[in-house]
C-alpha cells in the first residue's frame, strides 16, 4: 500500500522554533521513508481567527520558506497552499453536513478558543474540524504527523471518514493514523516552562522566530527564565524545573545528544555558561536555516512557482478523489 503523509501549518503570526522542532523535523525526519508527502499550508484556516488574517499572505509565503529552507525539498515533495485546493472547502461541506454539531463541540480546541459570547464565535472556528478533516481524507492521506494538541482534530477524522463511508455505503477513506511526535519534541515558553511555546504568548521573549537574528536569538536566551540551582546529573531531578529541562532539552537536540549526555557536561555548572553554550549550538543550527528563508523570500516568483507545482501536483491527485466522492453522494456528474 502507498503511504502517504499530509500536515499542514497554519499560517499565522511568526513561525518558531516550537513549530520548527515539534512540527517541520519530524516531518524532515520522515521523508525517505513515506512514498508520497503532501505539505500543506492552511491558509484558510488561518481565517478562523480574525487576529490572525491581517498579514496572512506574509505569512504564508513565509512557512513557504520555513518548509523548503528546513530540508523539505519541493520537487520531491508537495508543498502547497490550501486555498489553491478548492476541494478542501467543497468537502469540508460534505462532511458538515454529516457531522453531529455535538462532536464538534466537544472539540478542545474550539473550547479553548472560543468567545463566551456565542454572537462573537464564528460558525468557521466550530467547523475547523470538518475543514482539517477534509484536508486529511481528500489525499486518502494513510498517515497524519501532529502533535498531542492536534490528536483530537485527526480521531474526530477518522470518525467523520467512518461516519461518511457508512452514509455512503461505500468504503471511500482509509482510516488515517496519526503519528504523534515525541516527548522531546515539546518545545516550552522561554518564560514559562509549563507553558508550550506559542505564536499568541504576547511576550516576543517567550520564543524564538526562525527569522530572528544571532543577536535576537542570544538575547532571548540570557533573559530565559531559569532557577537558582546547579544542574545535577539527575533526568529526574528536571521534572520540577521545567525550565531547566526546556533549554537543556533544546541543547540536548541541538548538539544532537541524549539529556544523560548533556547533564554530565553541565553537572554542577551555572546557567550563564549553559546559555552561553545553548546560545552558541541554537544560532550554529539556526543561522542557515534563516539565511536561506530570507534567500527564498527575497525571490518570491520561484517560491511561488514551487507552491503552483504544489497546487498543481494536490488538485491532480484529489480530483478523482472528489469525482468518486460526490458520485458516491449521488449528486448529478457533468461528464
Ligand atoms: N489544526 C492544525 C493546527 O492547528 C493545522 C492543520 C490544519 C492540520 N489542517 C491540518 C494539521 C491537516 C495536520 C493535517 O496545528
Amino acid at each position: 500500500m502507498t503511504t502517504r503523509i499530509l500536515s499542514g501549518i497554519r499560517p499565522t503570526g511568526h513561525i518558531h522554533l516550537g513549530n520548527y522542532l515539534g512540527a517541520i523535523c519530524s516531518w524532515v525526519d520522515m521523508l525517505n521513508t513515506i512514498d508520497e508527502c503532501f505539505f500543506c499550508i492552511v491558509d484558510q484556516h488561518a481565517l478562523t481567527t480574525a487576529e490572525d488574517s491581517k498579514d496572512l499572505r506574509k505569512n504564508t509565503l513565509t512557512i513557504a520558506a520555513a518548509y523548503i529552507a528546513s530540508g523539505i525539498d519541493p520537487v520531491k515533495n508537495h508543498i502547497f497552499i490550501q486555498s489553491h485546493v478548492p476541494y478542501h472547502t467543497e468537502l469540508a461541506w460534505y462532511f458538515n453536513c454529516i457531522t453531529p454539531m455535538g462532536w464538534l463541540s466537544r472539540m478542545t480546541q474550539f473550547k479553548d478558543k472560543a468567545n463566551k459570547n456565542k454572537d462573537h464565535t464564528m460558525t468557521g472556528l466550530f467547523v475547523y474540524p470538518a475543514l482539517m478533516a477534509a484536508d486529511i481524507l481528500a489525499y486518502k492521506a494513510t498517515h497524519v504527523p501532529v502533535g498531542e494538541d492536534q490528536k483530537q482534530h485527526v480521531e474526530l477524522t477518522r470518525d467523520i471518514a467512518h461516519a461518511f463511508n457508512n452514509y455512503v455505503d461505500k468504503q471511500i477513506f482509509p482510516l488515517p493514523e496519526p503519528i504523534i511526535k515525541k516527548e522531546t519534541a515539546r518545545i516550552m515558553s522561554l518564560r514559562d516552562g509549563l507553558k508550550k511555546m506559542s505564536k499568541s504568548d504576547p511576550s516576543d521573549y517567550s520564543r524564538i522566530h526562525l527569522l530572528d537574528d544571532n543577536e535576537t536569538i542570544a538575547l532571548k536566551i540570557r533573559k530565559a527564565k531559569t532557577d537558582a540551582e546547579p544542574i545535577s546529573n539527575l533526568v529526574s531531578d528536571l521534572e520540577s524545573r521545567p525550565e531547566a529541562k526546556n533549554l537543556l532539552n533544546l541543547y540536548a537536540i541541538f548538539t544532537q545528544n541524549s539529556m544523560e549526555k548533556v547533564l554530565e557536561e553541565f553537572e554542577g555548572k551555572l546557567f550563564s555558561e549553559i546559555k552561553s553554550k545553548l546560545s552558541d549550538a541554537t544560532i550554529n543550527h539556526m543561522e542557515p536555516i534563516r539565511l536561506q528563508m530570507i534567500k527564498l523570500l527575497n525571490d518570491e516568483s520561484t517560491l511561488i512557482q514551487h507552491l503552483k507545482k504544489g497546487a498543481n501536483a494536490a488538485n491532480s491527485l484529489v480530483e478523482p478523489h472528489m469525482q468518486e466522492i460526490r458520485h458516491s453522494l449521488n449528486l448529478l456528474l457533468c461528464l
